[in-house]
């Protein structure tokens, strides 16, 4: 192997969507500094594990496979382990502490200083490791002399970062992740995310409308925007509403989506555009956590169940057909089994299509770790009210889409189907159907008809070509 051959990253995401753009806009950055990216850890300098720190769940799962790549670093004494993300700027130095095989820890607003602190850990292409280090330290960045040698600490939240100019490096296909928005200025008191992602930011309309526009030309034909609050969006002027309908409008997106908003900038001039304009999807997805108003309250979600469903209605008002999805969190501490009912009552009356269910999962440092000890709820409780959430969100999901059979509907073909000459697509209102299909169209758009569920999913037959408008990207 040559001394001269680029070095190679490995970036490996977990956690939501705008952690998956984050891992792209990472790659981006790094292979605009001559970085080869690479599929698979064996193969890297530098193995990035991209992480979440929403549950305790999924930090819990991250550590473990932590520990496991350090087993590759074992063979190769010069492997970079960095972790980025949610989790690095929660745990921060700790995290090097108790991992001393891991060399860098990142926050979700270091990462345009990515190549430098990689550079000062003597990695990097080798035209920017020589002499990048004495003219760039990242903001915020601190060194430290860990068991195994130096470690970087990159942890500082930064007001104005909004990763303006850098691009994502996406994979080829038709859809695309677009961030429109980083941080949150609320403070529900379960969270985490205001804490490790910072305030609200956004970019500037005109800058998004250019990535849109670009995707666009090199065949993308789905994008969904992304941000934590995504329609609290507003930059110079130009509100989420606006915004959508531009985003909506470049030539050649079919479809656009965006996700998660929160149900108090629900407005009648966003559902209007959501109506009005062809390419916006029937789908919302609208985070209601709680169906009681103490829990509402509790959680400092700002609204309560009336002004929720007024919300819900208003959006059925412009889009009778829309499909709803929900998050929604069990055992809050001192939630009590009747408030836990109502959130069963929502789920009935609302009739969510699909429901991302969650036990409370403490995360320190929130408000809500600060409530009284006797308030927690036993993981047993828990657990059983889970279940039962998920029995009653599955039996509402499924008579809907029983309800649905025999409907035609527009799908892009997203990938291969689980058996051979199958496909695997999803429809405008974000319902995901099998039928035979030729894996050489993924990425065009036909019509299907909708022939039986399996209470989540559909399996369905093309209908004739006449009506199949091919897009093929
Ligand atoms: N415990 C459990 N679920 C949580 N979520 C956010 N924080 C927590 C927590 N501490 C859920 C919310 C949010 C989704 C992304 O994750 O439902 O909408
Ligand atoms: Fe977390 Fe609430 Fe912000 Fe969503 S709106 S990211 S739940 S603090």
């Amino acid at each position: 192997m040559s001394e001269t051959r680029p070095k190679r990253a490995y970036v490996e995401t977990y956690g939501c969507q705008m952690n998956i753009s984050d891992g792209e806009l990472m790659e981006g950055i790094l292979a605009d500094r001559g970085y080869e990216i690479v599929t698979a850890p064996e193969e890297a300098d530098v193995v990035l594990v991209n992480t979440c720190a929403i549950r305790e769940h999924a930090e819990k799962r991250v550590l473990g496979r932590v520990s496991q790549l350090n087993g590759l670093k074992r063979d190769r004494p010069g492997m970079v382990i960095g972790v980025t993300g949610c989790m690095a700027q929660r745990m921060g130095e700790t995290l090097l502490e108790d991992a001393p095989y891991v060399d860098l820890v990142m926050g979700p607003d270091g990462y345009r200083g990515l190549p430098d602190t990689l550079a000062r850990l003597g990695h990097g292409p080798a035209e920017f490791v020589s002499g990048a280090h004495e003219e760039s330290a990242p903001p915020g960045l601190v060194e430290r002399k860990g068991r195994r040698g130096p470690q970087l600490a990159v942890l500082q939240l930064d007001m104005d970062e909004n990763y303006q100019g850098l691009e994502q490096r996406r994979s080829d296909g038709p859809s695309a992740w677009v961030p429109i928005q980083r941080g949150c200025d609320h403070r529900c008191t379960y969270c985490i995310v205001p804490y490790v992602r910072g305030s609200e930011k956004n970019r500037s309309a005109p800058e998004i409308l250019k990535e849109v526009r670009g995707l666009a030309e090199q065949g993308v034909t789905e994008v969904t925007l992304l941000g934590q609050t995504v329609n609290s969006y507003v930059s110079e002027g130009v509100a989420f509403p606006r915004l959508l309908r531009d985003v909506a409008r470049v030539d050649g997106i079919r479809r656009v989506r965006f996700t998660s908003p929160h149900p108090n900038d629900v407005t009648e001039e966003l559902v209007a555009v959501m109506a009005e304009e062809a390419a916006v999807c029937e789908h919302l997805h609208l985070p209601a956590q709680a169906g009681n108003d103490r829990t509402l309250k509790r959680m400092l979600r700002r609204y309560t169940v009336d002004s929720l469903m007024e919300k819900i209605e208003l959006t059925r008002s412009w889009i009778p057909d829309i499909a709803l999805s929900t998050d929604i969190i069990v055992a809050f501490p001192g939630e009590t089994d009747e408030e836990f009912r109502d959130t069963l009552d929502l789920m009935r009356s609302v009739r969510f299509d699909e429901a991302y269910t969650y036990k409370y999962s403490a995360r320190s440092g929130t408000p809500a770790t600060r409530l009284p000890a006797s308030d927690f709820i036993d993981p047993d409780e828990a657990q059983a009210r889970l279940e039962e959430l998920i029995e009653v969100s599955r039996a509402v999901q499924s008579e809907i889409n029983e309800g649905e059979v025999g409907r035609v509907e527009e799908v892009l073909i997203e990938g291969e189907g689980r058996d051979p000459g199958q496909v695997r697509g999803r429809t405008r209102r974000n319902k995901v159907v099998v039928f035979d299909g030729d894996a050489a169209r993924v990425g065009s758009y036909t019509r299907v008809r909708l022939e039986r569920t399996t209470g989540a999913t559909f399996a369905g037959s093309e209908v004739a070509q006449a009506y199949a408008e091919p897009v093929t990207v």
